[in-house]
């Protein structure tokens, strides 16, 4: 039993919401702002032909996952027919009114070191939680692997850590063993976070090992993408989605395995952080996640100790 409340409570939380204003649309549903009993949540809409999205993610909230402070926080979820073919498929989570991390990159010129150090942190603390098999008395988690992480899937709360959002796509592994329960979900990840060996279809689909691979080659990007907009001496980096000048905006799937897998392309580091220590240790961190070889990847528990004993190095 994972960490969700009884079904008639979430219920009553979805009758009784009120929608205010849209905070995002995309290919798979509208999020609103929502107020219960006088406080914000955050209402997700599913699109109808992704019920099998809607349907995985209250799963893994309802039955797998554990709550998490660098988890998007679970309320409730509801299913109502208007008609026959009308089917509303809601989602309810914690609101945060920073908005995604993409949002936050591209809306702030620059971010600090203290910062940077938060959302890098925190955001990886969120993978190891999901990664993790925990088999407590009392707390019971299997490992989980999301499949579609990238800065739009991830939130960032008001004391400047970051909360991992969207489990539509995401894989269980068998408690320990390393067969994969899957979602019935056709739904691929975004084909811009894509690792190499999704990109050349050699993945072992059968071992749940290779999605936490996955993941830590799109949390490479994801790191890359904060530590950009982090300030060295007065200078910064504008935002830049991964990948911005080397692919189209929305770039097909034969245009990303020619980057990533053909021609091995990743981000440029840029020259100003091998003159910072820690920004130059972080760059060392970032290029082990998104190695090409899924096997030389760093765990996520690795990248976590690795950046802590960085961050703790500094200044010394
Ligand atoms: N956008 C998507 N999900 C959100 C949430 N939970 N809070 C704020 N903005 C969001």
């Amino acid at each position: 039993d994972g960490g969700g409340k009884p079904f008639l409570q979430q219920r009553t939380i979805a009758r009784e919401i009120q929608l205010k204003e849209s905070i995002g649309c995309g290919k798979y549903g509208d999020v609103y702002h929502g107020k219960w009993r006088g406080e914000d949540f955050a209402v997700k809409v599913f699109r109808s032909f992704d019920e099998k999205s809607w349907f995985r993610e209250t799963q893994i909230y309802n039955q797998y996952l554990l709550p998490h402070e660098n988890i998007l926080g679970y309320m409730a979820a509801d299913i109502t027919s208007k008609s026959d073919d009308m089917t509303q498929l809601w989602l309810i989570t914690h609101f945060h009114k920073n908005g995604s991390l993409y949002d936050y990159l591209c809306n702030n010129e620059s971010i600090t070191k203290h910062q940077a150090a938060r959302l890098l942190l925190s955001t990886v603390q969120g993978v190891v939680h999901l990664h993790t098999e925990i088999q407590g008395a009392h707390k019971k988690k299997p490992a989980i692997a999301h499949r579609d992480i990238k800065s739009k899937n991830i939130l960032v709360k008001s004391n400047g850590d970051c909360c991992i959002a969207d489990f539509g796509m995401a894989v269980v592994q068998e408690f320990s063993g390393t067969k994969v329960n899957f979602p019935s979900n056709p739904r691929q990840g975004t084909k811009r976070y894509m690792a190499p060996e999704v990109l050349n279809l050699s993945i072992n689909m059968g071992n749940f090992e290779s999605f936490k691979k996955v993941d830590i080659y799109a949390l490479g990007l994801v790191m890359w993408e904060i530590c950009l907009q982090w300030e060295t001496d007065g200078v910064v980096d504008p935002y830049q989605i991964p990948f911005q000048d080397m692919v189209q905006p929305d770039p097909s799937f034969e245009e990303m395995r020619d980057v990533v897998y053909v021609q091995k392309m990743r981000p440029p580091l840029p020259n100003r952080w091998q003159g910072d220590e820690l920004l130059s240790n972080i760059a060392a961190i970032i290029d082990e996640a998104w190695h090409d070889l899924a096997d030389a990847r760093l765990t996520a528990l690795r990248i976590r100790k690795n950046l802590q004993s960085a961050m703790d190095d500094e200044g010394k």
